[in-house]
Order: structure tokens, then C-alpha cells, then sequence
């Protein structure tokens, strides 16, 4: 069965890649035009799987571009929608940006979805979509606040035009996937998060500054209503996210023409503040990293954490990485990307 991965050069696409790869029976291409990623990408999949992955370097908002993919490919059955861009600060200072690319790019795969009958499409979500939220852990059932940022409007638009997009086609099954923070990097070391700017997630952030290419970091906020003054979030690893695509998609295909929308947390159900994840690294690394305690960060939530049971019962996943194994992988990751 022929699967498209878009964004199959980026962080979670690449470790989903790998993780299919491992199933008989599944052909995998993707595309990926590298806006965040590198084509190194795949040489360094295909050292892990041996397998070269075909890639279409469009831009997936270029609706010709996209269709050339889908007459190429006529026996494609099924899309894992990755490609978007994620940075909320960038979102907020260039909404048309997010709109555009993340927005077009998934109306041409369902208009094109549409005309060619592919019918299993798993999109990812994120947590985000929740808004500032209060009662934890979120299950899938808890009533979505204001999206805080134009990215995150996006998701939620996302996941919007999905549902009705099911609901006027039975024949198409599709799953959204609400992940927390995936963090982390394949236990290989080959493969793993590449941010191409400055990043703004607490571990890539954490790994840089520990490998000198940031002198120090700062803890956004120690004034928060959390066991210590800092946010609590739900970290999860990216080799975990990447298998649950793999369950969802056999899930998809097993229950076709039954529940044909679903949406699925994924977050591994425990709350870790911002010093913890320093604690733990520090642990995992045998390093001291110099950071400083900040201000807070506009429009961080206090706390959030999954509730992630629907996807444990219904696609049978369990996230088994632990925070020190998380913060092991990235942290070697990093030593291979710096050539400590
Ligand atoms: P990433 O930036 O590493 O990967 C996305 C890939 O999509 C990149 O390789 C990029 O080049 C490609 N891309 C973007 N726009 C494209 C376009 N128009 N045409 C073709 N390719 C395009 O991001 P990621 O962390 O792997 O995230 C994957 C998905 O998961 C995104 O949809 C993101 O919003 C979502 N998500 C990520 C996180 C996270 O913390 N990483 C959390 C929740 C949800
Ligand atoms: C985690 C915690 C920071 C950097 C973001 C997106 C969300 C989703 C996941 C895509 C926060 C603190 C961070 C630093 C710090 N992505 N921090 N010093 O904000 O939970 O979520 O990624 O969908 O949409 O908003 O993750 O990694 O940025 O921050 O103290 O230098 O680390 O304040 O409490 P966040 P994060």
C-alpha cells in the first residue's frame, strides 16, 4: 500500500518514516520542499531503514505542483499530512504566511484526495488547539478555548475543514492527531529535530546551549502557580509520536467506513515543569548548563498536560520513552549535529 508522507524531511515526519518502514507491505514517498528541513534528511533515513524514499520537493500550496504527485503516483491509498510550518512567534508576526501555507497546502490534498479516491488521511494537530486551558489532564471531550496564535488557528482550522470534509464524504477516513511536545531524537543518533533558525522549544534550546552554540538560557517565568514556579507541559517522544501514526494508520485501515473522523491526544499523561527537564538533563549529560531564571514568556499557558487514554484503548498505543531517555536521545543527537 502506497502512503504519502508530506514533510517527510521534517522532524516528525522523518522519525514516522522510519517507523513505517518497519512494517511489511507499506511503500512510502513524500514531499517535502525543505522550507524547514534539509534533503540530507533522507540519506540519513535510508542509513537507518536502507530504504531511499522518493521525495517531490514541491511546495504543496502550488496546486499543480501537488497534482503531479497524485498522476505520478495512481496507486497511492493514503496521506500522513506533516508539512506546515509551526513557529508561533513567526505566526503571529506573519499570519498570512501561516494561513497560507499551512491552510492551502491541506485544501489541495483533500481537493485532491477527492478526485483521485484516496481515503485514509491522518493529520497532525496539536495541543494547542485547546487554548488556555485550565481543567487537566485535556481529553479529546474538553471544550476548546481560544486558540492563542495565528499557527494555532491553523491547526484548529485544520482539523475543522477535516471533520466536514468526512461528514460530506463516508468513503474518506480520517484521524487528527493532537500532539503534546514531542521531544527527543531516533536512539540511533542519526536522525532527529533540525532546527534551521534560532529555536524556540525549551529542548532543542536546552541541547544548543549545553553544546556552546548559545552561551546560556533562561527559565521563562519561576512565578507560575506549579509545584515550582515554572510550566508544567507534557513531553513525549518523537520516536512514540512517529509509531502512534503507524497504529492510526493500520487503525484507519482496518476500521474503514466505521467512525470515519476521530481525533487522538498524544501526550504521555504527566506533567514535567521547566526545571525538571533541566534536572533530568543535567542527570543524563554529567553537565551543569548555565542558565538563568527570566521573565515570563507571553502567552505561555501555566500547565498542560494529556489525557491520553482514547489512544491507548482504541489504537492500542503506549508511549514508553521515560524524560531521561528523551533528554539522552536529544542530547546525543546534538553531539552528532555540533561533532562533539
Ligand atoms: P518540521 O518543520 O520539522 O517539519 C515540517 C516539514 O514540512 C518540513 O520539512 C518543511 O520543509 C515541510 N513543509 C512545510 N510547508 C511545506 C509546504 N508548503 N510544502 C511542502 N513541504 C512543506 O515540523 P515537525 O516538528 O516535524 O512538525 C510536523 C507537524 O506536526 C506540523 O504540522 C506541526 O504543526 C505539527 N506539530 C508539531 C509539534 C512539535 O512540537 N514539533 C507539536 C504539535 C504539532
Ligand atoms: C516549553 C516550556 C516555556 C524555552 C510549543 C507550541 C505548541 C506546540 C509545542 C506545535 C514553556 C519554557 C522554553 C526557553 C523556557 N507546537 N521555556 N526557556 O510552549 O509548550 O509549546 O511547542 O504545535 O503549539 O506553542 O513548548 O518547548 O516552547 O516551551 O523556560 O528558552 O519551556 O516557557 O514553559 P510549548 P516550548
Amino acid at each position: 500500500m502506497k502512503i504519502l508522507i508530506t514533510g517527510g524531511a521534517g522532524y516528525i515526519g522523518s522519525h514516522t518514516i522510519i517507523e513505517l518502514s518497519k512494517i511489511p507491505g507499506f511503500e512510502i514517498i513524500s514531499a517535502d520542499n525543505f522550507i524547514n528541513s534539509t534533503p540530507e534528511t533522507f540519506s540519513r533515513i535510508k542509513k537507518i531503514t536502507g530504504r531511499e524514499i522518493k521525495n517531490y520537493p514541491v511546495d504543496l500550496t502550488d496546486f499543480n505542483a501537488a497534482k503531479l504527485i497524485f498522476s505520478e503516483n495512481p496507486d497511492l491509498a493514503g496521506i500522513i499530512h506533516f508539512a506546515a510550518l509551526k513557529a508561533v512567534g513567526e505566526s503571529v508576526k506573519n499570519p498570512v504566511l501561516y494561513f497560507r501555507n499551512n491552510l492551502n497546502s491541506l485544501v489541495n490534498l483533500l481537493g485532491l484526495s477527492s478526485e483521485k479516491k484516496i481515503n485514509y488521511f491522518i493529520f497532525s494537530s496539536s495541543c494547542t488547539v485547546y487554548g488556555n486551558i485550565r481543567n487537566l489532564p485535556v481529553s479529546e471531550t474538553t471544550p476548546l478555548l481560544k486558540t492563542e496564535s495565528p499557527y494555532g488557528f491553523t491547526k484548529l482550522a485544520g482539523e475543522r475543514l477535516i471533520e466536514d470534509f468526512c461528514l460530506s464524504n463516508p468513503l474518506f477516513n480520517a484521524i487528527v492527531l493532537r500532539y503534546f511536545n514531542p521531544v527527543g531524537a531516533h536512539i540511533s543518533g542519526t536522525i532527529g529535530e533540525l532546527p534551521i533558525n534560532a529555536p524556540n522549544n525549551l529542548v532543542p534550546i536546552i541541547t544548543q546551549t549545553a553544546a556552546g552554540i548559545q552561551k546560556k538560557m533562561f527559565v521563562h517565568g519561576t512565578d507560575y502557580p506549579t509545584r515550582d514556579g515554572t510550566c508544567i507541559r507534557d513531553y513525549v517522544h518523537v520516536s512514540d509520536i512517529a509509531k502512534a501514526h503507524v497504529l492510526a494508520l493500520q487503525h484507519l485501515i482496518e476500521n474503514n467506513g466505521n467512525a470515519n473522523f476521530e481525533i487522538f491526544n498524544l501526550g504521555k499523561g504527566l506533567g514535567v515543569s521547566v526545571l525538571e527537564v533541566i534536572a533530568a538533563f543535567e542527570k543524563i549529560s554529567g553537565m551543569k548548563l548555565n542558565y538563568e531564571i527570566g521573565p515570563r514568556r507571553a502567552g505561555d499557558v501555566d500547565a498542560i498536560y494529556s489525557d491520553s487514554s482514547k489512544a491507548e484503548k482504541i489504537l492500542g498505543w503506549k508511549p514508553l520513552a521515560g524524560l531521561e531517555e528523551m533528554m539522552g536521545s536529544a542530547w546525543k543527537w546534538q553531539k552528532v549535529l555540533s561533532g562533539i
